[in-house]
């Protein structure tokens, strides 16, 4: 039931502050700020020497901001792959490493054949996944669900926000168990986190007037780049992810830094670049980036908050404000301006957005 949206990805979009809510209330304590043991103690951190995560498609960018987490909180040194080069890399593994397998359906078979193969060399297995019936569930140690409800569009939106909800609370977790953030910070990262909800429901109330008039202009175009740093990276692939998918538009997500590197030789006023930009420890990085991409004609649609729309002086063809917000919630906050840019231009094409052509909501062949 599409209750008064027109389109399952729509409904999904403007579920995610409840859903998200439901994910952290089942891993931290809201009342006191603490990870929950019980939901996030599945498996014992404290004395990993590696994790390993593996997954496919928007699930497998989760994975890659579960990495840059995982990493700074837990300092956890993680080893990711999309699944179907990570069951055939032979990366030496072992016993004292832990691995995560990230899957709304828990039916992927190139995930569950990555799974295996860890198992195979005698790591502890947990499956971070919406289905808990599933398959990936079943053959794991430890399930983590993402509690996101049933998801119908195949454009995956609150199983990727709920799936950062857990990844996030989990390097919390590690953290704290590994001695790698104290109690206080604990307490800072999960009053953050606390605040999804609201700042999605701000978010979601406000900027669709705007996301609207924008994607009927990106309709017209043929190419679109996304820019990101830190975890801003990962989500301008998944912005280029789901724009490809739905409204059929070529668009790839590139490392801001990476620019200078090859895509820049691209820029011109036929390909908007959209910038992701929280005003964060990157900031000053990207708009040096952004600068080189106004100098040469290109068209740019600047993601940033509050701060980082007053500190940017460069001409855009659109801004989107979002509230400032902590470091950790933007990845969940930044996806829906993503998400909703997406979803607008695919009904502008007049695509099928719930189920675009040639894709398949789980892909059990490998
Ligand atoms: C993109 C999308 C796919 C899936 C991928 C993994 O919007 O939906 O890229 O994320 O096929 O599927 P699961 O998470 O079911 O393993």
């Amino acid at each position: 039931d599409k209750g008064n949206h027109r389109h399952f990805m729509e409904k999904e979009i403007h579920e995610q502050p409840e859903v998200v809510s439901h994910a952290l209330a089942h891993y931290v304590d809201l009342g006191n700020h603490t990870v929950d043991p019980a939901a996030t103690g599945l498996i014992d951190f404290s004395s990993l020497r590696g994790l390993a995560i593996s997954a496919c498609g928007t699930a497998y960018l989760s994975g890659l901001i579960g990495k840059y987490w995982f990493e700074r909180y837990a300092r956890l040194p993680v080893e990711i792959d999309v699944a179907s080069e990570f069951r055939y890399r032979e990366i030496p593994l072992s016993a004292d490493q832990a691995a995560l397998f990230i899957s709304q359906s828990g039916e992927t078979a190139d995930t569950l054949a990555s799974l295996r193969y860890c198992r195979e060399a005698g790591l502890k297995i947990g499956a971070v996944v919406n289905v808990k019936e599933s398959t990936i569930a079943r053959e794991s140690d430890a399930i983590f669900p993402i509690l996101a409800g049933p998801e119908i569009g195949v454009a995956s939106t609150k199983a990727f926000t709920c799936q950062l909800t857990v990844l996030a609370s989990l390097a919390i977790a590690a953290g704290r168990a590994r001695g790698t953030i104290s109690e206080a910070e604990e307490k800072q990262l999960i009053k953050s986190l606390a605040e999804m909800p609201r700042l999605m429901n701000a978010v979601l109330n406000t900027i669709e007037p705007q996301i609207e008039a924008l994607a009927r202009e990106l309709s017209r175009y043929k190419d679109v780049l996304y820019l990101g740093r830190g975890t801003s990276y990962p989500l301008a692939m998944e912005g280029a992810l789901k724009l490809k998918e739905i409204s059929y538009i070529h668009a790839e997500g590139y490392a801001a830094g990476e620019l200078k590197h090859g895509p820049i030789a691209l820029i011109d006023e036929n390909m908007p670049v959209i910038v992701i930009a929280p005003h964060d420890r990157f900031f000053e990085k990207t708009v040096s980036n952004m600068q080189e991409v106004a100098a040469r004609g290109g068209k740019i649609i600047f993601v940033t908050d509050e701060k980082g729309a007053a500190a940017s002086k460069l001409p855009t063809m659109a801004t989107i404000t979002l509230p400032n917000v902590a470091e950790i919630v933007s990845p969940m906050i930044y996806s829906l301006p993503i998400q909703l840019l997406a979803y607008h231009t695919a009904v502008f094409m007049g695509t099928d957005v719930d189920q675009p052509r040639n894709l398949a909501k789980s892909v059990t062949v490998e």
